[in-house]
């Protein structure tokens, strides 16, 4: 395919993964989750709001038995000295001795994936499991384990299939790299 080049506010960005590609790599892993979780009756849950198109189209894939939730993570104006601190909301579920496949868009520094984990922790599920479409392996600071990603890319900002820029371009089919 033909590069695209689309501009999104005040940022050039050109075509870098294709919607076909994003496809056939989400399918791989799906297949790959249907082997390792087999009996483990998952549950996935999904990080609002990047994570909305990868998730739709890995659960179309998914043919284990399984469950489906999606969390939110909410900055808090609060009194605490850490900084940013972003509660996780939503989580409906009773997730204690289940087996979690975290769902995310794009896991970068890896804080917003430790930040999760460490809350779903307290609800005492068997195992959590970190299932990403990107992967910026440059940028990564933690030592969580991976588990599932679909591609690991540089150190650039993209956009596209659910990722953002200052909340546009979520709708894009494509994923879109900045032109530097
Ligand atoms: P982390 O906490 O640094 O791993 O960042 C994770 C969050 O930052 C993701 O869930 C995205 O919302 C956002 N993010 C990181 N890199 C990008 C990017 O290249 N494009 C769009 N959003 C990004
Ligand atoms: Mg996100």
């Amino acid at each position: 395919m033909k590069d695209k080049e689309i501009q999104v506010l005040d940022k050039k960005f050109r075509t870098y993964i294709t919607h076909q590609k994003i496809l056939l790599r989400v399918n791989e892993i799906a297949m790959q989750i249907n082997k390792d979780l087999k009996g483990e009756d998952p549950i996935f849950l999904g990080i609002l709001n990047g994570s909305f198109m990868f998730a739709s189209d890995l659960f179309k894939s998914v043919s284990i038995d399984c469950n489906i939730s999606f969390l939110k993570l909410a900055s808090y104006s609060g009194t605490s000295t850490t900084g940013n601190i972003k509660r996780l909301i939503g989580l409906n579920e009773d997730i204690k001795n289940k087996t979690v496949v975290i769902l995310e868009d794009i896991v970068d520094t890896g804080i917003t994936l430790e930040h999760i984990i460490k809350q779903l922790s307290g609800y005492e599920p068997k195992t959590i499991k970190v299932c990403t479409l990107l992967f910026k392996p440059a940028a990564y600071q933690k030592d969580i384990k991976i588990d599932y990603y679909g591609f690991k890319i540089p150190n650039d900002f993209i956009l596209g299939y659910g990722l953002d820029y200052d909340g546009y371009a979520r709708n894009y089919k494509d994923i879109y790299i900045i032109k530097s």
